[in-house]
């Protein structure tokens, strides 16, 4: 079972590596990580939140917040190649900032490049919170969290928080 990483664990400020290999053992990630995101009751997870140095994500194509029946997805190696310059803003929360929200302006649309698990690649345009999501998680495979588009004043509130969190990864 996959174990998740809080902030303060070194793998979570690593840009990622490239998957090359579309083989059983990716497959097998890729299913560990919608299980763990279901279990976890996230709408995205990226692998390095599950201590995997791999550019892959998992992510729930919501069409809006509380979005019951979405689907899920599974991204490996995206590039997000078109940001609109409409934004919004939005309260984020992280699986591995646990009791932790805060709000993060972000573009409305984008369209991603990436493979599926099989290696074919794809192209998707995603709107409102599903490109919210997939921009949260591309994040996370580039070493960033949403708190570092916070204030440089809610930073410091957040601190002894996350001292807190950080104490999470040796449990
Ligand atoms: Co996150």
């Amino acid at each position: 079972m996959l174990k998740l990483r809080y902030y303060g664990d070194p793998i979570l400020r690593r840009r990622a590596t490239e998957v090359r290999a579309f083989d059983d053992a990716l497959r097998t990630v890729a299913d560990e990580m919608l299980e763990a995101m279901t279990r976890e009751e996230g709408v995205g997870l990226a692998a390095p939140q599950v201590g995997l140095d791999m550019r892959v994500l998992v992510a729930l194509a919501m069409r809006e917040p509380g979005d019951e029946d979405a689907e899920p997805i599974v991204v490996i190696n995206p590039e997000i190649t078109e940001r609109s310059h409409e934004t919004w803003v939005y309260e984020e929360g992280c699986l591995s900032i646990p009791g932790i929200r805060g709000d993060v302006t972000r573009p409305e649309r984008i369209v991603m490049r990436y493979r599926d698990v099989n290696g074919d690649e794809k192209t998707l345009e995603a709107i409102g919170m599903f490109a919210r999501i997939l921009q949260h998680e591309v994040d996370h495979l580039d070493g960033k969290l949403f708190i570092d588009y916070l204030s440089t004043a809610e930073k410091m509130l957040l601190k002894p928080k996350l001292r807190k969190i950080a104490r999470l990864n040796d449990e």
